[in-house]
C-alpha cells in the first residue's frame, strides 16, 4: 500500500503507470471502509493492473452539517483494513485544496431530471456535491474504470450520466450491494447504529424481499400503503419515502411495462441516522 496526502505527489506516480500502459481501477470512498467497499475493490483489481482508493468526506454532498460532522471518520482503521490486501494499492487522502482549488463549493449539473427524484427530494444540492468531488477526482486520477456499489442506486446512474455529459473516458460500474447476514444493506453510517437500532434496521431488507415477491400481483399503491403500514408499527425505525420506480428514469411507475425494468426504494431514518436501500424487482 502508498499513502499519498497530496496531488504533488500522487501525479508523478499516475503518470508513470499510464506511460507504462497500466489500467487504473478507481474506487473512491468517505472513508469508515466495511465488506461492501473491499467487494468494489477487490472487482477493481480483478479488472485493472492499479487501483486506486481516495478516501474524502465530502462537505459539499451533505445537505446537513450535522450528518456532515458525524459521519464516521476512521481513517487509521481503514488503512489497516486496506493494507492487508494482497495486492498493492495506492491510497489517495486529498486535501480538501486538492479536491476545492476554488474554494468549497459545488457546481450545478443538470442530469437530465434524476437528480430531482427521491434522494434529489430529501437532501437539496446532494447530487451537485457528488457530481463536483467526482469531477474532481475524475481529472486529477484519469481512471479506466470507476467502482460504484448499487446501494446507492440513484449515485450510480448519476455518475453514469456525468461521464457522458463531461465526455469523460472513464467506465462507470456498478456493483452489486453487500449485505450483513440480517440483510441490512453495508454502509459506513451503520457504525452509528447501536445494537438494537441494528437488529431493528434489518426489516428494510424484509419489507424490500417481500415488495420483491409481490410486485406484479399487487400494484405499487398497494405495496407502499403495506410498507407504510409495516413501519408505523416500529418506534425505531421512521420511513422518509418508499417509491417503487424505473431503473433507467428513476420516475414513479405508472403502469408495469414488459421491457423496462424497476426497483424499490427506501429511505429511512433509524434514531438520527440516516440509510437507504434498494433491489430490483424483474
Ligand atoms: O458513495 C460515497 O461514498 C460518496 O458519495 C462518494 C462516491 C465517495 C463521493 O463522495
Amino acid at each position: 500500500m502508498q499513502v499519498f496526502n497530496n496531488i504533488q505527489d500522487l501525479k508523478p506516480i499516475l503518470s508513470q503507470k499510464k506511460e507504462q500502459g497500466h489500467t487504473l481501477g478507481f474506487v473512491p470512498t468517505m472513508g469508515a471502509l466495511h465488506q461492501g467497499h473491499l467487494s468494489l475493490i477487490q472487482q477493481a483489481h480483478k479488472e485493472n493492473d492499479d487501483v486506486i482508493v481516495t478516501i474524502f468526506v465530502n462537505p459539499t454532498q451533505f445537505d446537513n452539517s450535522l450528518d456532515f460532522e458525524k459521519y464516521p471518520r476512521i481513517v487509521e482503521a481503514d488503512l489497516i483494513l486496506l493494507s492487508n490486501f494482497e495486492k498493492k494499492i495506492l491510497v489517495y487522502l486529498p486535501q480538501l485544496k486538492d479536491i476545492y482549488p476554488n474554494g468549497i463549493t459545488s457546481k450545478h449539473f443538470d442530469f437530465g431530471g434524476i437528480e430531482n427524484e427521491m434522494e434529489g427530494k430529501f437532501r437539496t444540492g446532494h447530487f451537485d456535491g457528488v457530481g463536483t468531488v467526482l469531477k474532481s477526482f475524475f481529472d486529477l486520477l484519469q481512471p479506466t474504470n470507476a467502482y460504484f456499489g448499487e446501494k446507492d442506486f440513484q449515485q450510480l446512474q448519476i455518475v453514469k450520466k456525468l461521464a457522458a455529459l463531461e465526455k469523460l473516458p472513464v467506465n462507470i460500474i456498478g456493483c452489486p450491494i453487500f449485505r450483513e447476514p440480517s440483510g441490512l444493506a453495508m454502509s459506513s453510517r451503520n457504525k452509528r447504529l447501536r445494537d438494537e437500532q441494528l437488529q431493528e434496521a434489518a426489516i428494510l431488507f424484509k419489507l424490500l424481499s417481500t415488495v420483491k415477491n409481490d410486485f406484479g400481483t399487487k400494484n405499487a399503491k398497494e405495496l407502499t400503503q403495506w410498507v407504510e403500514k409495516e413501519l408505523k408499527k416500529s418506534k425505531i425505525v421512521t420511513l422518509e419515502y418508499f417509491e417503487i420506480a424505473d431503473e433507467n428514469t428513476l420516475k414513479p411507475i405508472v403502469n408495469i411495462e414488459k421491457n423496462k425494468k424497476y426497483r424499490a426504494f427506501i429511505a429511512v431514518f433509524v434514531g438520527e441516522v440516516r440509510l437507504i436501500d434498494n433491489i430490483a424487482l424483474n
